[in-house]
């Protein structure tokens, strides 16, 4: 198939270009760094239990949801819920996806900087030097309080952002996703080798596979469900965004299965390489955002030739953390572009400097601005809280609602259908759909309050 043939806005150059840029966007730093942490503060074994359960029953028939959406409209969220429903209320979907997109992507980029930081100083310096989990505890806290220093990075993750997006769909996303997927993986092999072989690692490992269901109550399901959103990128239209640059011979459910293992593969993977790590250098799993970037350094340093995976490993993740934040941005931008007729140079860059602006407080959340709260949260802990777990899972139960109810699992499956692939297991999409995944969200969102 070819790119842009006949279609303005874009297409994607393959099909395989298509898979790896949605898994592009889904495999970021909500696999490497936010799941190993909240898994850690949130129980281990049980967490992530719960949190398979989700991806199992919400997650993935959600996606195809969303793909199919945007395949059919070849719109961005607002316009296509718009074009399905015309003059209904359902377009807000649109608008909170948006909006979601917007606050997610204000604080990713404040994380993306810390990985540039991170890759710099391995670059720069000595892996030996992060002799022990303190040492690496002390830099990590430095670093976060050093406004200038968290600004700079800030700037310069959120400005490749920018300039990758300018560049449009297929030229600069799908290209930057071809090569990174399979070196994490690589990598991230080679990482988990190293931490099961250090001493103690075991406890780690039972930590991470034996469930503890003591620890598990409403709100611990909802972060669950929660991440399971942020980490496979749905419920704000990012997906229904992709799709719309999708060719109509593409094979839906095919690549819908195939994003949800990969990216639920890697966030796996990397809880296999952080738990039995953690407990070897006799740190706690229950240490937060901090978590990853105080254990790796740690065993880097107790590796042959750590210097050189360490500088590797930071300089993947932050590309890892760029495709995301890539479709992030070109979920809003698109918004903007169908709507109001602006062009991509415009979108992006009012769009990129409002978002940067806004992320800023965010970036301050650890330092300067620690001290300001609302409702109990930083500024950080709050753009994530709403929009990971209010924005994202209501985005979701609203768009299987949508598509089960009113646009109806008929209609979804003739666009499934489209060009003579089966959909062999459609009647359980469409009872997942209807049924499973609204009334799970539903109950995950009321249990939260008992
Ligand atoms: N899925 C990304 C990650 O796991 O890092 C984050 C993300 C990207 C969330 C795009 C939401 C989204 F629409």
């Amino acid at each position: 198939m070819k790119a842009d043939s006949g279609n303005k806005r874009g297409l994607w150059g393959s099909r395989l270009g298509f898979i790896l840029a949605a898994s592009g966007s889904a495999v970021g730093l909500g696999n490497v760094w936010k799941f190993p942490y909240v898994t850690g503060q949130n129980g281990g074994g049980a967490f992530v239990l719960i949190y398979l359960i989700c991806i199992a029953v919400v997650g993935l028939p959600i996606m195809l949801a969303e793909f199919t959406i945007g395949r059919r409209t070849g719109l961005n969220p607002v316009g296509a819920f718009r074009k399905l429903a015309p003059g209904t209320p359902w377009v807000a979907i649109g608008f909170m996806g948006v909006l979601a997109g917007f606050l997610i992507l204000s604080f990713y980029a404040v994380v993306g900087g810390w990985t540039l930081a991170y890759a710099a100083k391995a670059l720069t310096s000595n892996i030996s030097f992060f002799s022990s989990p303190d040492v690496a505890g002390e830099f990590f806290g430095n670093f976060i309080s050093d406004t200038p220093m968290v600004l700079f990075y800030h700037t310069v993750f959120m400005g490749l952002t920018i300039a990758i997006v300018l560049r449009g769909i297929h030229g600069g996303i799908e290209k930057a996703c071809n090569i990174l997927m399979p070196t994490l993986v690589i990598m991230l092999l080679l990482l988990m080798i190293r931490s099961l072989t250090l001493e103690g690692a075991m406890a780690g490992v039972d930590f991470y596979l034996s469930p503890d269901f003591s620890k598990i109550n409403g709100s611990v399901i909802l972060l669950a469900m929660g991440q399971a959103f942020f980490s496979l990128s749905l419920g704000m239209g990012c997906l229904i965004t992709y799709a719309s640059y999708l060719p109509p011979e593409e094979n839906l459910t095919s690549a819908t299965v195939y994003v949800v293992l990969f990216d639920t593969f890697i966030a796996l993977l990397m809880g296999m390489v952080i738990f039995p790590a953690v407990f070897a250098v006799g740190m706690q799993p229950t240490e937060g955002p901090s978590l990853v970037f105080t254990v790796l350094p740690t065993v880097f340093a107790k590796m042959p030739m750590g210097g050189l995976a360490a500088i590797v490993f930071f300089i993947l993740l932050a590309i890892a953390a760029l495709t995301s934040a890539i479709s992030l941005l070109e979920a809003v931008v698109a918004f903007f572009i169908d709507q109001f007729g602006w062009d991509r140079k415009k979108a992006v860059w009012a769009m990129g400097a409002s978002i940067y602006l806004f992320g800023i407080p965010s970036g301050l959340s650890f330092g300067l601005w620690s001290d300001f709260t609302l409702f109990g949260k930083t500024f950080f802990d709050l753009a994530d809280n709403i929009a990971s777990n209010y924005l994202l899972p209501l985005g979701g139960m609203l768009t299987a609602v949508f598509v089960g109810w009113w646009w109806g699992t008929d209609q979804a499956h003739k666009e499934i259908e489209r060009h003579e692939t089966t959909f062999h297991w459609g009647k359980a999409w469409g009872f997942l759909i209807k049924y499973v995944s609204p009334i799970a969200v539903l109950f995950v969102f009321l249990g939260r309050f008992f």
